[in-house]
């Protein structure tokens, strides 16, 4: 018997992590949207790829949620993305309003499923679902760190000329303008990365990080990014449905870890069949701890926003 994902937005994310989970071939998916058609047109079309692929897994679209009952992970990915000049925060009420319905029903249809929200402000989104969801923090999770950090290590690799695998970093904190790409625990080929490059070049790559959601919005000025995303997006179902007990950057509910009490925010998590089973505590410097607390506090700005108008 296969797993069964559900990727609710059938927009450029959804339907790339869709793709992705379904050419893996252990898992069923199934593709929700609004649009009518699309998800279905979707759908048939990546099913028709699978005597290429050579994958027997099914994927269907769909406009309900019957057909998502009992799914053992459910992808969020419904909502609007920016455009040049918007922030993510920009998008913070409308995007609010569709993960809490589309929460609802999922929750409804799959009880004991593990979200993993990445609709946008992502932070506020993933606290909004775990609100309207009830399901205990371990089952929702968000996806953000995994895409900053990837970007992170994409430039530092450019930066050195070396395979991105020797690359190992971690950007925690929000998913906006104040995330935490950390560089005191940053490594290539076990080379701390500040021997290897000088401070104020290392702070170029770090804003580049910071602006690298911008970067791509600003190049494809009528959305934002989907590949790195989706493969984000793919690697944590993937972590949960086949309890690899894998060491990922992803949003999760703090209850005093890192000093942070009753909010999301991007740590380093171990994602298994539990969803999140254990938050990691890296060492930050000072400097590192006092940018978390300052995303923190950004996050818990747009929850308060989100209270001041649930
Ligand atoms: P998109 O516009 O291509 O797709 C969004 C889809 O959601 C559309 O097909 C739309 O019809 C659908 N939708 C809207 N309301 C819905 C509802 N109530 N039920 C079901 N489907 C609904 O956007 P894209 O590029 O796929 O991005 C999706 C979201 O993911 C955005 O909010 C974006 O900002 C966010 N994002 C987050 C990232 C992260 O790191 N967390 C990375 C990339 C995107
Ligand atoms: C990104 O960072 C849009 O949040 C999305 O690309």
């Amino acid at each position: 018997m296969r797993f069964k994902v559900t990727v609710v937005g059938a927009g450029f994310v959804g339907s790339t992590t869709a793709q992705r989970i379904y050419e893996r071939g252990y898992a069923d998916v199934v593709l929700v949207d609004i649009v009518e058609d699309k998800p279905q047109g979707l759908a048939l079309d990546m099913m028709e790829s699978g005597p290429v692929i050579g994958t027997d897994a099914k994927i269907v679209g769909t406009n309900g949620y019957e057909e998502t009952a009992d799914s053992d992970v459910v992808v969020i990915t419904a909502g609007l993305p920016r455009k040049p000049g918007m922030s993510r925060d920009d998008l913070l009420l409308t995007n609010m309003k569709i993960v809490g319905s589309v929460t609802e029903q999922v929750a409804n249809f799959s009880p004991n499923a593990v979200l993993v929200i990445v609709s946008n402000p992502l932070d506020a989104m993933v606290q909004h679902a775990k609100a309207v969801s009830g399901f205990p923090k371990e089952r929702v999770v968000g996806m953000a760190g995994i895409l900053d950090t990837a970007r992170f290590r994409s430039f530092l690799a450019m930066e050195l000329d070396v395979s991105v695998t020797n690359v190992q970093a971690y950007v925690l904190g929000g998913h906006g303008d104040s995330m935490v790409p950390l560089i005191g625990t940053t490594t290539v080929g076990g080379v701390p990365v500040s021997d290897l490059i000088e401070k104020n070049r290392l702070e170029e790559i770090v804003q580049r990080t910071r602006d690298g959601g911008a970067e791509i919005v600003g190049l494809l000025k009528t959305g934002s990014a989907y590949y790195a995303p989706s493969a984000a997006a793919a690697q944590m179902t993937e972590a949960i449905l086949l309890d690899r007990k894998e060491i990922l950057p992803c949003a999760a509910y703090l209850e005093g870890e890192y000093g942070i009490n009753g909010l999301y925010a991007g740590v380093p998590v171990k994602l298994g069949a539990g969803g999140v089973e254990q938050v990691l505590e890296v060492k930050l410097t000072a400097d590192e701890n006092a940018a978390l607390m300052k995303s923190a506090e950004s996050v818990q700005e747009l929850v308060d926003v989100m209270a001041a108008n649930g």
